[in-house]
């Protein structure tokens, strides 16, 4: 068996397009969708994925703006900027990139962002709302993993998920997800001891761990799906996953590649939130407009 590869920049391509479609119509009622992006400090990999955010924003028909501040900025400064941003009825989606230099309470920061405009769902109420099945802005990475395996038709009801990496942003979230659409869902995790006897198990994948080649073809299913959400990037400048790619595919029925895989997948997903936040800001404004309607 060699694998399907999923690929994540068709998958973007489609929820981009509908992304569009709402844009256009949001426009016609003179409404454009609005991200701000927060960033504090130089972190050059951060730098990156701002810039990526905005470049997605452009397409799309969004308007983005960047506040970047300087890495000794006090948090309180940054607090106050996010609830101008709260207040401001042009901006519908705020997201401080992180990480956030580490003498910053990044908690605080993030408590600061009202959870209408939460887009990147970080906020606590929206990581409870999460848990309960009900969140408005589900996390982007492991939200852009659930459209990858309902754009290839994949089944998760009933399905044996293991998610190997137990993040905040990524495998926790992920998890409650999947177990929201009825998985038996299992978390892995560094400390995991003997972690190829609960991967061996899975129908469905889902590796976040950040360590290459941590996920070798003995430790996985024949037939089994494998998401690879690692983006590492190796001493001789190559990027790859966190799964060894070219023998699991000799395996897996599906596998996702990287680059080119999950990570397109985060940034539609935050542009995805941003419309439907932009999408609800508009109904509320004008209840009766039957093709607002906010889902
Ligand atoms: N840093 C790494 N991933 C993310 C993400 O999804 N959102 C934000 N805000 N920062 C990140």
């Amino acid at each position: 068996m060699v694998a399907k590869m999923i690929d994540g920049h068709a998958v973007a391509r489609q929820v981009r397009a509908q992304c569009r479609e709402w844009t256009m119509t949001l426009a016609g009622s003179g409404v454009i969708p609005g991200l701000a992006v927060i960033i504090v400090g130089d972190n050059a990999a951060s730098r990156i994925y701002v810039a990526n955010k905005i470049k997605a924003c452009t397409e799309v028909g969004l308007k983005s703006t960047v506040y970047a501040f300087d890495a000794s900025t006090p948090g309180n400064v940054v607090e106050a900027e996010i609830r101008r941003l709260n207040d401001d009825p042009t901006v519908h989606g705020i997201l401080v990139q992180l990480p956030l230099p580490a003498r910053m309470d990044g908690r605080r920061v993030l408590a600061a962002i009202s959870r209408d405009k939460d887009v990147d769902g970080f906020h606590l109420y929206n990581v409870g709302a999460l848990v309960q099945g009900e969140t408005m802005f589900p996390p982007c990475t492991p939200f852009g993993v659930q459209k990858m395996l309902e754009y290839e038709n994949i089944p998760v009801e009933g399905q044996n998920v293991v998610v190997v990496g137990a993040s905040n942003i990524v495998g926790k979230p992920m998890a409650l997800m999947l177990m929201q659409k009825d998985a038996t869902v299992c978390i892995c995790h560094a400390k995991t001891r003997d972690l190829a006897q609960f991967t061996i198990l899975a129908d469905i994948l889902v590796v976040a761990a950040g360590r290459p080649n941590l996920i070798l073809p003995q430790m996985v299913r024949t037939g089994a799906v494998v998401i690879d959400v690692g983006i590492n990037r190796l001493p001789d400048g190559r990027l790859v996953g966190d799964v060894d790619f070219e023998g699991v595919r000799q395996k897996a029925s599906y596998i996702s590649p990287v680059p080119g895989g999950v990570g397109p997948m985060t940034v539609t997903m935050l542009v995805h939130n941003t419309v439907q936040s932009a999408r609800r800001y508009a109904e509320l404004q004008n209840p009766v407009h039957p093709e607002l309607a906010w889902c």
